[in-house]
């Protein structure tokens, strides 16, 4: 998996923020969204695109347009919902299909509990959005499932991810042969021993929807 940590000020100031508990939740959303538009500047660098001929006022020249099929972006409920609105403003032609998953809070097991993905995703670059990326139990299932499915590029955008959730994810997917990315706003120490994010943000879900 390639892994690119962001380091850019603005990022880690709103970060800053975010990890603040005397954040309240409007505001916690709103950063969450703007940390979004600038992850996923990154996380999108390679979004597969082709030539397009246009003409300006001035003269005839080739651009470029998104190619198809379209991205997918693939939140991951209930607190990539939070996500979700930042990165269909950056890409809105995506498409885009949800999966419901639940970390088991003691064996800290991922529970795929809803899907509304399409079925095929053969030749499909998707975007799976997550703010924490702990454990890896998560997002190694969530990218697992979309790789079964056909899948051939898949980038995670991350607010924060653990080191050990990063190996994790490494080791459960080593199997896989298509290009998996990770772009995450921090990599923050550990985990601690209940498998939270040191020093983390605390439970994002509840931050965001209480
Ligand atoms: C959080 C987070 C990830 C997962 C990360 O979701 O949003 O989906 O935990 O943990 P892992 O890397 O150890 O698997 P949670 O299970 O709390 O569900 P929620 O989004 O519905 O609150």
């Amino acid at each position: 998996m390639r892994v690119h940590v962001a380091d850019h000020p603005l990022i880690t100031h709103k970060l800053t923020y975010l990890r603040d508990k005397r954040t309240d939740s409007p505001t916690f959303r709103r950063l969450t969204e703007e940390l979004v538009t600038l992850l996923a500047y990154e996380a999108t660098r390679d979004v597969r695109v082709e030539p397009f001929d246009i003409e300006t006022p001035v003269a005839p020249t080739t651009g470029i347009k998104l190619s198809n099929p379209k991205p997918l972006i693939v939140p991951i409920l209930r607190a990539g919902l939070g996500m979700l609105e930042g990165m269909v403003r950056l890409l809105p032609s995506a498409e885009v299909g949800f999966l419901g998953m639940q970390r088991n809070e003691e064996t800290l097991e991922a529970i795929t509990y809803a899907n509304r993905l399409p079925d095929d995703l053969s030749g499909r670059q998707c975007y799976v959005v997550d703010p924490m990326l702990a454990t890896g139990g998560t997002l190694a299932d969530a990218i697992r499932y979309l790789a079964d499915r056909g899948a051939d590029d898949i980038t995670a955008v991350t607010l924060l991810a653990a080191p050990e959730g990063i190996k994790a994810v490494e080791e459960a997917l080593a199997d896989l042969d298509i290009p998996i990315n990770l772009v995450t706003g921090a990599l923050d120490e550990r985990l601690n021993e209940k498998g939270y994010i040191v020093p983390g943000l605390g439970d994002a879900g509840d931050r965001l929807y209480g």
